[in-house]
């Protein structure tokens, strides 16, 4: 299914059967990249020694300021541009390896679609490049339209479509060869808070499916909510990496939310215990679910 062939338990000795066990689904050791500008004289290192690691089944964010080096880090996992020097590892192999490329789902940072097709005619399109049949083209066309929202406006050509349509689309378009690996630059920037909902619960089943997601994006919360590991780069190096939790959790202190008792007797019942108050604040729902409510709201009239 995932294209390694095991041989079964008894056949090999231990040790060469670990030596065949997949390795994560992405491994950049070392990877500096120079661009170099006009007439080769002006040179910018858009990446310097990048050594990371995405496991298997997890979402990876890269997260950086503009211009610290996440799409060039993103071109060059896909085999779009070349690495100065270092190693490149994407699902066991090079990155250029048409056997990986099969297995991968790439959304570039500004996605071109042909803008005469509609939204069905552009994912079946894709699918003939992945060489899936008719009946499968048809069928995973469908499926990713209802999964990415398009219902109702399966018609409307591709130019018609907002900023977070064709976004969305190019998100869909990505996922058409059911990778193994999705590698998505930006995937949320410009979308409303609904898209937002939509795609990331999406990124979270298509994890439990056992997929494999880098997502590269400089919108901190993004990130926060559906990964699990992040590494943070700026100016081509990385200056962070580790598990949301190991880095964001304090040991140290909780956040409860209270009901039915005073601040005041609150802090006293804290203090008899021998703890201490950091802060308080009236609970508060993010304006974000609000949003969500309101939009709940207006369709129900
Ligand atoms: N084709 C190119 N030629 C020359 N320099 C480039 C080229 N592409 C990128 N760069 C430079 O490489 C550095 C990293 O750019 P990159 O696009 O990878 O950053 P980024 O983190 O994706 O930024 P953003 O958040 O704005 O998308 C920048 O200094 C950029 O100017
Ligand atoms: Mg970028």
């Amino acid at each position: 299914m995932n294209g390694y062939n095991f041989p079964s338990m008894g056949e090999i000795p231990d040790k060469k059967r670990t030596d065949t066990a997949p390795g994560p689904a992405i491994r950049l050791q070392s990877v500096s990249r120079v661009y170099r500008g006009f007439w080769r004289v002006r040179r910018t290192w858009a990446l310097r020694e990048l050594s990371l690691v995405v496991k298997r089944g997890e979402i990876f964010g890269l997260l950086g300021p503009n211009g610290s080096g996440k799409t060039t880090a993103l071109k060059i996992i896909v085999g779009l541009i070349r690495a100065t020097s270092g190693d490149v590892r994407v699902l066991d192999r090079g990155p250029g390896d048409t056997r990986t490329l099969a297995r991968v789902g790439y959304l570039p940072e500004e996605p071109a679609h042909y803008g005469f097709l509609n939204a069905r005619e552009s994912l079946e399109f894709y699918g003939k490049l992945f060489r899936l049949d008719r009946q499968e083209r048809r069928q995973r066309a469908k499926e990713l339209i209802e999964k990415l929202g398009f219902e109702g406006q399966g018609s409307r050509p591709v130019r018609e479509y907002s900023r977070g349509m064709a976004r969305r689309l190019g998100i869909a378009q990505a996922l058409i060869n059911r990778p193994d690996l999705l590698v998505l630059d930006e995937p949320t920037s410009g979308l409303d808070p609904v898209a937002h909902r939509l795609v990331t619960d999406l990124f979270v089943r298509l994890r439990e499916e056992g997929k494999s997601i880098l997502i590269s994006s400089h919108l901190l919360a993004d990130v926060e909510k559906v990964c699990d590991r992040i590494g943070i780069l700026g100016q081509g190096r990385l200056l962070l990496e580790g598990s949301v939790g190991e880095l964001l959790d304090d040991p140290e202190a909780i956040d409860l939310v209270l009901e039915g008792i005073g601040e005041e007797a609150a802090r006293e019942a804290v203090e008899a215990a021998g703890g201490q108050v950091r802060s308080s604040r009236p609970a508060r729902q993010t304006l974000h679910d609000l949003f969500l409510q309101a939009l709940k709201k207006g369709r129900r009239r």
